[in-house]
C-alpha cells in the first residue's frame, strides 16, 4: 500500500470524542517506550507525525491519524510506566480500557513487544484482555536492529513458545525496526488485505 497521505486528526482521553468517521481504525499499544511512535512515523515515513521520545511517558493521550483519507491509525500512551503516580495510572487504565471497549471502527490492535525483552507479565495481561474482549490483535516485535539475527530469531521463537502456553493458535506477528525500516512493505500490506476484508461492514 502506498502512503499518500497522513494526517493527524486529534488528541483526547475520552473515546466518546474520538473522530466519529465510519472508517477501519488500527490501535498501537504497548509498554511505555517499547516504540509506538516510531513505528507510526516508520510506516508512514514521517519523522515526526507522531510525537516520540527517549524517556518513556512520552505519549498521554488517544491520538488519531488519518491515512490516505480512508483508515485511521492510533497511538496511545504506553502502559507499565513506574514512574507515574498511581492516581494517574488509574486515569490511563480507565481510559485506555474504556478506548478498546468503546471503540466501534477498532478492526486490528497491535501490541507492541521490544524484541530483547523475554515474556512480560503485563503484556500477556494485556492480550488476555483483548482476547476476553474479542478484540483481534497482531505482535509486534520492535527494535529489532538491536539484536543480532540469530538472537532475534531465538526470542522470538520462546515468546511464541510462551504464548502458545495460554492460546491455541499464534496472532500473526511482525518483525520491525523504526531505524532501518524493517517490516514496512509486510505491515502495510496486512492493514490494506484487512482494509479490503472489512470493507462491506464500512459501507
Ligand atoms: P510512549 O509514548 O512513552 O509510550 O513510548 P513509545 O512506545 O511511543 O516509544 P517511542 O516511539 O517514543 O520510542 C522510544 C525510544 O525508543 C526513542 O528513543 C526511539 O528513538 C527508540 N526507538 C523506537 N523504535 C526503535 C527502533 O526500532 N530501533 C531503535 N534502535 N530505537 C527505537
Ligand atoms: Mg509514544
Amino acid at each position: 500500500m502506498k502512503i499518500k497521505s497522513a494526517e493527524f486528526v486529534m488528541s483526547n482521553s475520552n473515546v466518546t470524542k474520538a473522530p466519529k468517521d465510519r472508517i477501519p481504525e488500527y490501535a498501537f499499544i504497548g509498554r511505555s517506550n517499547v516504540g509506538k511512535s516510531s513505528l507510526i512515523n516508520m510506516l508512514m515515513g514521517r519523522k515526526d507525525l507522531a510525537k516520540t521520545s527517549g524517556k518513556p511517558g512520552k505519549t498521554q493521550l488517544i491520538n488519531h491519524f488519518k491515512i490516505n483519507d480512508n483508515w485511521f491509525l492510533v497511538d496511545l500512551p504506553g502502559y507499565g510506566y513506574a514512574k507515574i503516580s498511581k492516581k494517574k495510572r488509574t486515569i490511563f487504565q480507565y481510559f485506555i480500557e474504556n478506548y478498546f471497549k468503546e471503540r466501534q471502527q477498532l478492526v486490528c490492535t497491535f501490541v507492541l513487544i521490544d524484541s530483547r525483552h523475554d515474556p512480560q507479565k503485563i503484556d500477556l495481561e494485556f492480550m488476555q484482555f483483548l482476547g476476553e474482549n474479542q478484540i483481534p490483535f497482531c505482535i509486534v516485535f520492535t527494535k529489532a536492529d538491536k539484536l543480532g539475527s540469530s538472537k532475534l530469531n531465538k526470542q522470538i521463537i520462546s515468546y511464541k513458545k510462551k504464548l502458545l502456553t495460554s492460546w491455541e493458535t499464534l496472532p500473526t506477528s511482525f518483525i520491525t525496526s523504526s531505524s532501518t525500516g524493517l517490516g514496512k512493505d509486510e505491515f502495510l500490506e496486512f492493514i490494506a488485505t484487512v482494509n479490503d476484508d472489512v470493507a462491506d461492514n464500512f459501507n
